[in-house]
Parts: structure tokens; C-alpha cells; sequence
């Protein structure tokens, strides 16, 4: 069945999960502020599930429409076709957002939309109440300048939960943030990948997972896998393809280093859990011992930003140790995120790129160096 797709992701990576998405195979791909449009079956939802590493969920697009009134938004959830997706049994509790639009009160929203797809199904599916004790459909609305998005949910917890981090330390990078941090460093399969402030570890297990082209769901749950309407064959047969596409025998390694043991032993069990102790070296050592190992490198950092962790001049010093300690060598690149404006000051060098990425609600700028 040819369905419509919409995936909202962190401001910033929107380009990331649209080429990610069409080497997946979907269609139609449009990149927007905050999320992406594509087009497939249900084939394309199950791969994007298991295989995405930068989107934070797969949605099923339902419809959209104008409302700004209460009635216009009744008739216009009533009008899309629910009975498609939601059986009988099934449960669809609703929620959602209202940004700029003359509809502001979330709760009534929810309710004016549960009561209107209520309607739809009881006309369609001809029972008078729904006990809705089966699978769970959960629908996401959106209200954004007064144009109404209505999704079903197929993934259930964010992407972003990969599973191996069940504690972090303090200030933890999003998986899929960290992910594309390596993506945009050009990370590849045959490069030696260095975090030396590697907190409970992301960037470094995200990078392992990239360079290995192993998919970042393969051992969690969706929703939609406990859905009748679609076959379940299909999630076995997309797992068994995302395993064929690993990169066997790669010479990826990775150096994971924080000056607090607490961060490096945390790290160490998220690399375990992951699975990729071969790959992933951790020791304890402040920046300013900072020496690589090998002769090349890829540098990918998220050090204090001075909001979150330190104050400002004390993360401003961590940046001066950096400009003196990542040697501006033949074969390194050096990727930095902060929040902090004054980095290529305090490091002491332009950076050859930069990028506009927020950690959170924290707007940062992703600074890159290469030779
Ligand atoms: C923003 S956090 C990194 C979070 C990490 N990306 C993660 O996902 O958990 C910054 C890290 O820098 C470490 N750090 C602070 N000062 C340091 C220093 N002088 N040497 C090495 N690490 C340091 C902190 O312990 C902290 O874990």
C-alpha cells in the first residue's frame, strides 16, 4: 500500500534524514524545517524504523488541512479516511501541539479530534462504542500557522532511545544528533575515530554503528509491529536485510577518553550493551594529556559548553587546551559542537566549515577543521 510519511527530526539534520531516507529507498522526499516528507509501503516504514539514525520517529501523514475553529477542525479530522489504519479494537489515544495558530488550547484540540476520528470509525466500522483494548495507533496531531497535520505514530519511543544507554552522565548528546555529527564529519568504515570527551560515550558508539552500517533498531520494538493491517513477515525480512548491508570486517576503531571515571565506566557499559567492545577503546585522561594512538584521525567532540556543565570561562579554557593539543596534521579533522560563539578565538583557528545544529533546545554550531 503506497502511504504518505512525514518524520520529524532536530533542527539541522533535516538533510541528513532525507539522503538517509532516499538510500532507503523512499520516494518523494522533501525536506522541511524540523521534519521530512517521503512517500512508500509499509516495507519503506519498517526499514526507516530499524535502519534511520538521524529522525526521531516515523509518522504515517493521515492528512492536512486549514482549520481555525473548532468546527473546521472536527469536520476536517472527520473527513480522513481513519478506517484505513484503526480497527474495531483498537486503541487511538490523541495527542499533539499548537504553535502560532488561532487554535492554542492543546487539551480541547485533543478531545475535538478524538471525538471527530470516534465518529469516522463509528460510521465506517458500524459499532456504536470502541473498547479500543487492541493494538495501539497512537495518532499526533500538529497545529502550526493554522494548518492542521494529523499522523499516526509507528515507531512508539523516539528513535533517539537506541536501547544501550539506559543511564548517562549529566549532559549526554542525542543519539541521533551524535550520529549525525559523525555523518557530517565524513566518517567512513576504514577511519579511526577519537572523542576525547567522550561523556557516557555517543558520538563514539553512534560513529561505530555509522562506520559498520549497523542499523540503530535493529533490537528495539515499533508500534506498528504489533499492527494486524500490516504483514508481520515484513519487519523479519528488514531486519535480515539491514544485517546484510553490515560492513564485515572493517578496520574502524574508535578512542573514547573524559577526565571523570564515573563518565568512562558509564561508557563502558552503553558500549557493551551496544555490542562494540571490539571496536571502542575508553580510558580515563584530561584533554590537555590528549595523544593519539594512530597516525590519522577523525576528531569528533562535545565538550563543556559552560550552560550545562562549568561555567563559561572554564569550558573557554578546555577550548584554548584544544587549539593546543589537536595538531593541525596532514590526515586529522577535528569536529567540534558547542553553544559557544567565541570557540574559533579561543581555539585559535577558522574553522574550514561550520554548521548550524541544535543540542536540544541549545542552539550550537558545529565547527570543522581539516587540513
Ligand atoms: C557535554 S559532556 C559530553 C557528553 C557526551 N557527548 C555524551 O554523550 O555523554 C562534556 C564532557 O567533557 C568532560 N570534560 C570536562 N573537562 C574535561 C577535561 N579537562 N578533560 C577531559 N574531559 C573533560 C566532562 O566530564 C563531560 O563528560
Amino acid at each position: 500500500m503506497e502511504l504518505s510519511f512525514l518524520s520529524p527530526c532536530l533542527l539541522g539534520l533535516e538533510s541528513a534524514v532525507a539522503f538517509e531516507l532516499k538510500e532507503m529507498g523512499a520516494r518523494d522526499v522533501n525536506a522541511e524545517n524540523g521534519r521530512v516528507l517521503f512517500k512508500g509501503d509499509e516495507r519503506i516504514m519498517a526499514r526507516a524504523n530499524i535502519a534511520s539514525r538521524f529522525s526521531e520517529r516515523i509518522l504515517i501523514l493521515v492528512g492536512t488541512f486549514r482549520a481555525r475553529s473548532f468546527e473546521e477542525l472536527f469536520e476536517g479530522a472527520k473527513a480522513l479516511p481513519w478506517e484505513n489504519f484503526i480497527g474495531k479494537n483498537d486503541a487511538f489515544p490523541v495527542k499533539g501541539y499548537c504553535l502560532n495558530s488561532k487554535l492554542f488550547a492543546v487539551s480541547s484540540c485533543q478531545s475535538i479530534i478524538k471525538k471527530a476520528v470516534v465518529e469516522r470509525l463509528k460510521a465506517k466500522h458500524k459499532v456504536p462504542w470502541f473498547s479500543e483494548t487492541g493494538a495501539l495507533y497512537q495518532i499526533r496531531f500538529s497545529i502550526m500557522k493554522d494548518i492542521v497535520t494529523l499522523t499516526i505514530d509507528t515507531t512508539g519511543a523516539s528513535l533517539h532511545k537506541r536501547g544501550y544507554r539506559p543511564i548517562s552522565t549529566p549532559a549526554p548528546i542525542k543519539e541521533t544528533l551524535a550520529a549525525a555529527l559523525c555523518r557530517f564529519a565524513k566518517l567512513r568504515h576504514y577511519h579511526t575515530l577519537y572523542d576525547p570527551m567522550c561523556g557516557s560515550g555517543t558520538i563514539l558508539i553512534e560513529g561505530a554503528l555509522l562506520a559498520n552500517n549497523i542499523p540503530p533498531g535493529l533490537n528495539r520494538e515499533f508500534t506498528s509491529m504489533s499492527w494486524k493491517n500490516f504483514d508481520s513477515k515484513i519487519w523479519q525480512e528488514e531486519k535480515e536485510r539491514a544485517l546484510d548491508l553490515v560492513k564485515k570486517d572493517t578496520d574502524f576503531l574508535a578512542y573514547g577518553s573524559d577526565i571523570d571515571p564515573e563518565a568512562i565506566e558509564i561508557a563502558r557499559q552503553s558500549v557493551k550493551r551496544a555490542g562494540l567492545e571490539r571496536f571502542i577503546n575508553l580510558k580515563v585522561a584530561d584533554i590537555k594529556d590528549f595523544k593519539p594512538e594512530t597516525e590519522k584521525g577523525t576528531l569528533i567532540t562535545n565538550p563543556p559548553y559552560g550552560e550545562r556543565l562549568l561555567d563559561i570561562e572554564k569550558a573557554k579554557e578546555i577550548y584554548k587546551v584544544m587549539g593546543r593539543v589537536f595538531e593541525q596534521k596532514q590526515g586529522w579533522s577535528y569536529n567540534i559542537i558547542t553553544s559557544d560563539e567565541d570557540f574559533p578565538e579561543c581555539f585559535g583557528r577558522k574553522p574550514n566549515k561550520n554548521r548550524k545544529l541544535y543540542n536540544g533546545m541549545i542552539q550550537c554550531r558545529y565547527y570543522m577543521y581539516y587540513k
